[in-house]
């Protein structure tokens, strides 16, 4: 997979097709950077018109099912995102884990799907508060990354993997540059206990209250390869100003 500075927006349960043109004004924007690769995650109802509205940047869903099909009220399988139009599918992440129950197993077993599909997958992992202060961190994180993450084969060369504390979620509070950069690390050994010399090639996002202000220190922590942007990416103007922060020419 490529190693540009990777920045996807999650637009979560928000946009109708109102918000085609927010997406048109980040798709004729994101055409500046060709050092930055741009992503959106709108919700399901909007992947197939979005993909047809823009150019440059990637589109994906925010979850989907292990199995392919069946009786299964309400949810989307992977075959169905690509099918709509999706490239990738961000799978684990903590609204899902929290709000449905996902384990580490079920979120390894959508991302299998997805990359069964011919998707690219985004694997969320994160510590809550609690977790946090009583030092259990990057135990946590470990171990959600090891129970999480696709097996199959050359499985490591469509993964990007985003660490997201609970904490920072929609808060405006940020770990330290020093804290991001020592859990990136941390995810980066465990990946390379499981993907050997392939984990180098792997992408770990930061996601929680990244905005055009803190961006660039974020993006500069040790083994940051980019950012998975929540609020921010709803409006072209913020989000824009996330991607260009990234753009190595700026960082130069
Ligand atoms: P915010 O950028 O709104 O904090 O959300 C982060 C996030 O959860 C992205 O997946």
């Amino acid at each position: 997979m490529s190693n540009l500075p990777y920045i996807v927006g999650n637009w979560k349960m928000n946009g109708v097709r109102a918000m085609l043109a927010e997406a048109r004004s980040i798709d004729r924007a994101a055409s500046r950077y060709n050092k930055v690769q741009v992503a959106l995650a709108p919700p399901a109802t909007l992947i197939h018109r979005l993909q047809e509205a823009v150019e440059n940047i990637g589109v994906g869903g925010q979850d989907c099912r292990a199995e392919e099909s069946g009786a299964f009220t309400g949810d989307i399988a992977a075959p169905m995102l690509k099918d709509a139009g999706a490239d990738f599918v961000i799978v684990g992440h903590s609204e899902r884990r929290a709000g449905y129950g996902e384990t580490d197993e079920m979120v390894r077993a959508k991302a299998e799907a997805a990359l069964e599909a011919g998707l690219t997958v985004i694997v969320c992992v994160g510590e809550t508060e609690a977790e946090r202060d009583s030092g259990n961190a990057e135990a946590v994180v470990t171990r959600q990354v090891a129970g999480s993450v696709p097996q199959t084969k050359n499985a490591a060369d469509r993964l990007s993997i985003a660490y997201e504390p609970v904490w920072a979620i929609g808060t405006g509070r940020v770990p330290s540059v020093a804290d991001v950069g020592s859990m990136h690390c941390a995810i980066r050994k465990q990946l390379q206990d499981i993907y050997a010399k392939k984990a180098a090639a792997i992408r770990i996002l930061y996601g929680g209250s990244v905005k055009a202000e803190n961006a660039q220190e974020l993006l500069g922590a040790e083994n940051v390869g980019g950012a998975l942007v929540g609020g921010a990416s709803l409006l072209a103007d913020s989000f824009i100003a996330i991607v260009d922060a990234a753009s190595p020419a700026k960082a130069e």
